[in-house]
């Protein structure tokens, strides 16, 4: 038997003013497409958009359903719209944000790990690391080098 430790490195931004000025572009893609959320149940929208290495910008947002888990996250929105008009380019940066309309999100809103899931298969394909920014509707943005620092030991196609 061993003890193995998993490291993961985050980086904390005070503020979006704090990030590199493309990623401010990409995480102002992603604040206003969230405008676009239909999320009539939660009340609660999210806004993705990603950097294609073609230099497109893929937005998504959450799209809610009365019959709920028929819905879908943003992530998951934008990264298959990605994948199915671009097959094959990389994607470089995601930027995600998320408000409610009950109250002000002040802290970073993680993706649910069923995008990280679905996320960690294209980084795994294209082989090369996606970026991931994420935040609230204000305050600090938290980023991390790669999908698979949010979602270490995952199940990908070595098992099957
Ligand atoms: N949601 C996302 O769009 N992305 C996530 O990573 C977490 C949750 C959406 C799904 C649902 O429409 C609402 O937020 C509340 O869970």
């Amino acid at each position: 038997m061993k003890n193995v430790e998993i490291k993961t490195q985050i980086v904390v931004y005070d503020s979006v003013e704090e990030l590199p000025y493309s990623v401010q572009e990409l995480m102002n893609k992603a604040i206003e497409t969230k405008r676009n959320a239909y999320a009539p149940y939660s009340k609660f929208k999210v806004g993705a958009a990603l950097l294609l290495d073609n230099g497109k910008v893929i937005t998504g947002n959450n799209q809610e359903n009365a019959a709920y888990p028929s819905g879908m996250c943003a992530e998951r929105v934008a990264i298959w719209k990605a994948s199915s008009e671009y097959p094959n380019s990389k994607v470089i940066q995601l930027a995600i944000s998320a408000s409610s309309s009950t109250q002000i999100t002040k802290e970073p809103v993680a993706p649910c790990g069923a995008c990280r899931q679905t996320l960690s298969e294209y980084e795994i394909k294209q082989d090369n690391k996606i970026e991931v920014f994420f935040m609230g509707e204000v305050g600090k943005v938290i980023k991390t080098n790669s999908l698979l620092d949010l979602l270490p030991i995952a199940f990908d196609k070595s098992f099957l």
